[in-house]
Formats: structure tokens, sequence, C-alpha cells
């Protein structure tokens, strides 16, 4: 028998915007292989007045609107029979900590998730309160909802359920999963245009393409990621004085 689905509900006042990317590929054939299924949900459908309110003016004052706390606890009541019932339940909001790649696995841990997306000036604080186990942003800019977050969180927790990705290598050795970035690819052909593939790389030697790689994920998170760099640095990665002697360090001119 195989296990029931990794269930994602998404929780939002334009459920159009998530029509094509479930029948994306990875999501697509996730959802095709039975090992995901995301169900959409209109916020509006639990709204009650004829206009189908589903904001209003903030107390206090200030520009724009706030999105009613109502439809959101109904909502969860309805689809779970009780607030306490509630998945796994994420806010997508500007001012929610920032997705990573740990945090990516430990919602796909979870086995069901409701999203919730925000739109307009934010959601009531008792949505947050009551309902929310995670505030979750995508990063440093600004968004005119959650949408594009929710489809963010779709794509990186579907990616990681067994059995989504062709190739399980790839799923852990890549960009952020060992804090460094990724190292550079090339396939054929192996001149281009008068660009060569790097020696190393067609040397057929498995512990000198070990090197480069390492060396070059090294230099390229220092140059364009100081951040993770500094991390990686405090959690026990050499440092870029710790590079292949003679390596390749035409990327790092121009860099700190
Ligand atoms: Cl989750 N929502 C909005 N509105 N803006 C964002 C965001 C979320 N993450 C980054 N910017």
């Amino acid at each position: 028998m195989s296990d029931p689905p990794f269930r994602i509900d998404v929780l939002t006042l334009f459920p159009d915007w998530f029509a094509g990317l479930l029948d994306t590929s990875l999501l697509g054939r996730a959802r095709d292989a039975g090992v995901v299924r995301v169900d959409v949900h209109d916020l509006r459908a639990w709204t009650s007045d004829r206009h189908r309110t589903a904001d209003d003016e903030p107390y206090g004052g200030g520009a724009g609107m706030v999105l009613k706390p109502e439809p959101f606890f109904a909502a969860v009541e309805d689809l779970y029979g009780d607030v306490d019932a509630r998945p796994r339940t994420v806010v997508l909001t500007p001012r929610g900590a920032l997705l990573d790649q740990e945090r990516v696995r430990d919602l796909a841990g979870a086995g069901h998730l409701l999203l919730l997306c925000g739109r307009y000036e934010g959601i009531d604080e008792r949505v947050h309160e009551v309902l929310a186990h995670d505030e979750v942003s995508i990063g440093d800019y600004v968004l005119a909802g959650g949408e594009a977050a929710a489809a963010v969180v779709i794509e990186a927790v579907t990616r990681l359920l067994p059995g989504v990705m062709g190739n399980e290598q790839s799923a852990t050795d890549e960009s952020h999963a060992h804090g460094l970035l990724e190292y550079p690819q090339y396939t054929r052909p192996a001149s281009f245009r008068g660009m060569e593939v790097p020696e190393v790389l067609r040397s057929g030697d498995h512990g000198r393409v070990e090197a480069w790689r390492r060396d070059r994920a090294i230099e390229r998170t220092r140059r364009v990621r100081p951040d993770l760099y500094a991390r990686w640095r405090a959690i026990g990665g050499a440092g870029a004085d710790d590079l292949t002697p003679g390596g390749d360090r035409r990327l790092n001119q121009g860099g700190d």
C-alpha cells in the first residue's frame, strides 16, 4: 500500500491564482502519482453578508484594509470540525520569519498543511494568534498578497516528498542543502562559442572534480552571500583560505 498523499489546503481570496500552477510539471506529476493533494479554497465562501465582504478598515486608522477574522475561523471549523483539529497552519505574511530550506524540510514532515494567504494591509491579529503555527515570509520585498509565497511553499515542500524527484540525490546535493551555494554545472558541447568546459570536469578524476566543485561553491558563497558564508564558517566549514592550492580563482576576481 502507498502512503496517503501529503495534503496542502490553501485559503485565499484569489483561488484562480493557483490554477495553472498545480498542473505544472513537478506538482502535476506529484499529484498524478498520489504523493500530494492540493485543495485551494475561496475564503469568500465563508463570508456571510450579501456583498461577501472579507475585509474592513483598520481599528486605529491608517491606510488600506484588513482581512476580517470571521471567514478564516469559519473556514477552519468547516474544513476540520474544530480549530484544534486544524493541520499545521502557515500564514504567509511579510512580517513572518524568512523561509529557508530548514523550515521547508520541517513543513515537509507535517503531513498536512493549511496555508493562509494575506492580502491588503494584513490579517486581523486574532487569526495570527489563534490559528497560525508558523508565520512565513519569502523575502525582504513586498508582494500584493501571500499567494506567490504560498506557491513557493507548495513547490519547495512538494519536491522533498518521497518519490517526487527523479534523482533523489539532487534533492540534497544542491544550493543551501549544505550551507553553500551550488557549484557551476556544464553539459555538452565541451566548446561553445569559444567558451570551454573546465578541463578538470572532463578529466575523469573524481577526487579533483569534487575538490573543484567544493572550491567553486565556497568562492561563490563568499562573494554573493556573505551571510550564508559566515554561517557556514561558524558551523565548522573550511574557509576560502582552505581552497585547493592552484584552484581556478577566476570567478573570484572583482569580488571582495
Ligand atoms: Cl508571504 N506576503 C507579502 N504580501 N509580501 C511578501 C511575502 C509575503 N513575503 C515576502 N514579501
